[in-house]
């Protein structure tokens, strides 16, 4: 009993050499680094993502890289993108989902015409994941193995300034890794939630208040790798803000909200 509560909840990934892996919004940022980082490590990777010219950048001439285009964004792409990376790899046994649109907005400036961003943003944040899921559940069922991860953000644990678009479709995708672990976990899948917090990419080079804990891309892949070798369902970094916010946002609301409203002084 005691040493099944002491296993991962997910196998350890241990040999990186025979791990097919799929980075959807790979073409800069996170996504770029930890392509890097599972190429240097041996995996056979595709990267897709809008442009092309960025993601051939980021693989180089690695032989075991292929670059197939995917916006996210249209249903119809998914499939056909999905069929190009098993036919260039072979195979699949990893997907990371990562493309997101990050809308910050104050609630008080939200108007009408701002319902178009945030449209988009579900659409991209998480609808894309379920069109993706549509395409790698039922392969990886067939194939009794498969890891499905999505990259969420510790902004999703609690209300948060500016976050009334981007922290809700982050939430989102905590609620949703839960139940695909419930459910694909006993059927052989491996299931993570990545949850990060600041790091410097071109997402957060618009941010004019101070990141607490801001990593580079390169230090939050390897956080990803570490995740991924023990096996962690929730990948969270920066292990000490991202605990700290995890632990705020689990106090009573009283008491959350006033620390809240001091620390980030609004
Ligand atoms: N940076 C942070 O502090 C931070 C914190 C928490 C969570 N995250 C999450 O980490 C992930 C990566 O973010 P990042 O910071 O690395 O941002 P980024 O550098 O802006 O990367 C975003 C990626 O998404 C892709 N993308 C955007 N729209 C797309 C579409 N319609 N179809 C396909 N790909 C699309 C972009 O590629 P194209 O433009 O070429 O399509 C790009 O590769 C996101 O899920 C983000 O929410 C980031």
């Amino acid at each position: 009993m005691i040493a099944s509560l002491l296993k991962p909840l997910n196998e350890p990934i241990l040999d990186w050499t025979r791990q097919r892996v799929w980075l959807i919004g790979a073409s800069s940022g996170i996504g770029a680094a930890l392509a890097q980082a599972m190429l240097h490590a041996g995996a056979t990777v595709t990267v897709s993502a809008r442009r092309t010219d960025e993601l051939a950048k980021v693989v180089g001439a690695n032989s075991n890289a292929h670059v197939v285009a995917l916006d996210a964004s249209d249903a119809d792409a998914w499939p056909v993108a999905m069929a190009e990376a098993l036919s260039l790899m072979g195979g699949l046994d990893l997907i990371v989902m990562g493309a997101a649109r990050y809308d910050p907005v104050h609630s008080w400036d939200f108007k009408s015409t701002d319902i178009a961003s945030a449209s988009k943003s579900f659409d991209l944040n998480v609808v894309s994941i379920y069109r993706g899921l549509a395409c790698v559940i039922p392969y990886f069922l067939e194939q009794r193995r498969g890891g499905i991860a999505m990259i969420g953000s510790i902004s999703s644990y609690t209300g948060l300034p500016r976050a009334m678009i981007y922290g809700a479709t982050k939430a989102a995708m905590n609620n949703l890794a839960e139940t695909l672990y419930f459910e694909l976990a006993p059927k052989g899948l491996a299931i993570y939630l990545v949850s990060p917090g600041f790091v410097k990419t071109p997402m957060t080079s618009g941010n004019d208040f101070e990141m607490p804990g801001l990593m580079t891309p390169a230090e939050a892949a390897r956080a990803m790798m570490v995740g991924f070798e023990k096996g962690q369902f929730e990948i969270r970094f920066p292990r000490i803000f991202g605990g700290l916010l995890r632990f705020i946002s689990r106090l009573p609301y009283w008491i959350r909200f006033s620390i809240l409203h001091k620390t980030t002084r609004m």
